[in-house]
Parts: structure tokens; sequence; C-alpha cells
């Protein structure tokens, strides 16, 4: 049966919510689900705005029938080709061979590298338009907004915005179709943090850019094609964006990342926290790097301002998970920083000169002026230089309050 809920006058929603795929590009897991968004016109001409992930083609389908009701598909936009969102073009163009296909000139290119066919194309750059009666169209090409062909499509008749990826989120809609509908900061924001930093989190400056483009834009309603459609309080999820795109730390916390073979560097990842918060900084989360996936941590990375790491010297080197969650944060841009480093050995340890060695990859990153170097466990110099730590990470987040 078809799950369809109208969006604005004329424009309907038809995607899915899938609670089946574990990982998101099997790598993320998402054990909320992620939506994935389609929309349809009908106006003189109809127009649909991306598809789904090949899995969900057939309910999607039938809600993409029963909208247009026996009309033709005159239009098909594809915004963005990667094939969670474009894959079930061909199923649709087996039915609807009268669509002409609107896309980038790239777009195409990476149609035709995923073995998809259409031979009725509108190649289309920013600034071109498209009228489908009382509707008009202008597109606007988003490089590296995941990737480097996607565009944004503007109804510039209601303000209507089909945004790509740019302000999505993993978690799905389950019936709630508007970011009005449900309670974001508490149940949606982490998710959506999640899903931007791992996802465009790399590509912060070409954020940067289309956040300008859309400052210039008369845009009204967001319309990603992952998570909630925002109808209200736009300015809420681009003050997000910009901030998660500048890299500026969303608030003034510490998280502590931990690697810990035997609980010795986790019991001093605690006894840090505890002396932190008996210094009255109540913003400190402690994660175990061996039992988190990395995207959480990323996550976590973009929302705070100081990241403790304490790893145990491993191979005369940095604790295996420890290294893949420093060289994640490179691949994935983290800068500007307040670092602070617990190193563990037991004969010789070097986990802190090696975890500086990946950290000096990153851009404007800062070392706090007290750093811990302990031997197996902790005793009672290690508790001291524990407590000289906690008091360098207190007047680096007050300097930065
Ligand atoms: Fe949701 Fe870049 O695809």
């Amino acid at each position: 049966m078809h799950n369809v809920r109208q969006v604005v006058d004329d424009l309907y929603w038809i995607g899915y919510n899938d609670h089946r795929t574990h990982l998101f590009e099997s790598i993320h897991p998402i054990p909320e689900g992620v939506s994935y968004n389609s929309y349809v016109l009908l106006d003189e001409k109809t127009a649909l705005f991306d598809t789904v992930e090949w899995d969900f083609c057939r309910e999607f389908l039938e809600n993409l029938e029963y909208v247009l009701d026996g009309r033709p598909l005159d239009y098909i936009v594809i915004n963005h080709w990667e094939p969670d969102h474009a894959a079930s073009l061909q199923e649709v163009l087996l039915r609807h061979p009268e669509s002409e296909v609107i896309s980038t000139e790239k777009g195409f290119y990476f149609m035709t590298q995923f073995g998809f066919k259409a031979d009725k194309r509108i190649t289309v750059d920013s600034g071109d338009t498209l009228s489908t009666g009382k509707h008009q169209f202008a597109f606007v090409k988003i490089p590296m907004v995941h990737w480097p062909e996607p565009m944004v499509t503007l109804d510039t008749t209601n303000g209507v915005l089909f945004s790509a990826d740019a302000f999505g989120s993993f978690k799905a809609l389950d019936g709630k179709l508007f970011a009005d509908e449900v309670d974001f900061d508490k149940d949606w924001l982490s998710e959506a943090r999640r899903y931007y930093t791992n996802i465009v989190g790399k590509y912060g400056p070409h954020v940067q850019q289309v956040l300008a483009a859309a400052a210039k834009l008369p845009i009204k309603i967001l319309c990603p094609l992952h998570g909630p459609i925002w109808r209200d309080n736009l300015g809420y999820i681009l003050d997000k964006y910009d901030k998660w795109s500048s890299y500026t730390p969303e608030d003034n916390g510490v998280m502590i990342v931990y690697g810990s073979m035997y609980g010795n560097t986790a019991n001093a990842a605690q006894l840090l926290a505890s002396e932190i918060v008996k210094r009255g900084h109540t913003d400190v989360t402690v994660w175990d790097v061996a039992e988190t996936h990395c995207s959480y941590l990323i996550s976590e990375a973009f929302r705070v301002g100081h990241i403790i790491l304490a790893s145990p010297t491993y191979n005369l080197g940095v604790f295996p998970p420890m290294k893949d969650f420093l060289n994640d944060m490179v691949a994935l841009n983290v800068q500007q920083r307040t670092v602070g480093i617990l190193e563990n050995g037991t004969w010789a340890p070097n986990s802190g000169l090696e975890m500086r060695k990946i950290i000096d990859q990153m851009f404007e990153m800062y070392y706090l002026n007290a750093e811990v170097s302990f031997m197996s466990s902790v005793d009672k110099n290690g508790k001291k230089a524990i407590e000289d730590l906690a008091d360098a990470v207190i007047e680096s987040v007050k300097k930065q309050a």
C-alpha cells in the first residue's frame, strides 16, 4: 500500500523509511534507520525529484504511480547520482519512457559509470531554469556536497529547495515528515550531526560556499534527500551547518577517548573525567575507542572544543583503534581543536609521540600545556599529572567560554 505525504500544494513526498540496512554505505551503523526522500510535483507538467535506494524500489514505484494517478512523468530531476538516490532511475524509466532526465554534465558521466541509461537528457548548469507551468525552477551546482556532481533545485514559485544531501540526517522519519513534528534537539540532532560529519564533514569549505549562496535565495522550505523537511525555523539547521562546516565547536565540551587493554588507561581516563567535573565543568563525555564505532567519535569531535586522547603503547606505537580514529579525524578534516594526551606503556611509552605525529597533520590543532605519561598503571605521580592535566583543561575551557 502506498505511503505518501503532501509537502505543500502540488508537491508530495514518496520516499522510503529504511530500518533494514544495518550499515549505511556499508560503514556507518544506522540503528534508528534512515530515510531516502523522493518528491513528486504535479503541475501542468509532472516532475520527480530523485529516487530511492534499489532495495526499496517496489514501494517507491507504488508511491509514484499513486501520486501520478495515470498521468505521464514529464521530468526526472536527479540532484545527486549516488545510488542511495539514483539507483531506481532505470525502473522508473522502464515505466515512464516519456520522461526527460535532468542533471548536471558530471552527473550524466556518473550515470553512465553506474550503468544507467537515459535517452532523453537535459543537461543543466548553475543558473539554468525550467518551467513546469505554475512552478519555475532554478538549478545550482553544489560540487563536493558530497560528491563532485550534485546540484540543488529551487522552486522559485514557492521557495522549496531540493537540497540533495545538504541538511540531511540519519534516522528514519516513520511518519514524521517535518522537523517541526519532532523534538529535533532531543531526538534528531545527534544523528543529524553524525550524518553530516561523517558523510560531508570533509568538505566544509564547499558547504560554506553553499550556505553563502543559499543566503541570497528566497528559500522557505528545505527538502533534503535524508531526514526531515524544514519548513519552520530554518535558521536552526543553517546555524548548525555553519558551525559544522566551519569546524567551529558547537559546545564548550570535553571528550575523553581512551583505548585500554587491561583497564589501566581506562582508569586514567575516568580519573581525568572526575577531576574535570570536580572542578565545575560538566560537559565531559568518555568513550572507549575499541567499543565505539568511529562515526560516533567523529560526531563528538565536531561537537566539542577539547579532545583528550588516552592510549596504551602498542607495537611501540598507538593502540590500533585509536590510530584508526585519529586517521579518520585527518580524513574528515577535523581542525581547530584543543588536544590533551595521556600515554601509557609498560616498558617504552611512546603512544603520545606517535599520536602527536598524526594530530600534527590536522589544521590549527592546539595542545594543552600538560600531558600525562605513566607506566602500566596510575600511581601517585600519575595521579598528580592527571590533576595537572585537569587544571589545564579547565583553564583552556574557560578561555573558550
Ligand atoms: Fe545520500 Fe551522497 O548520498
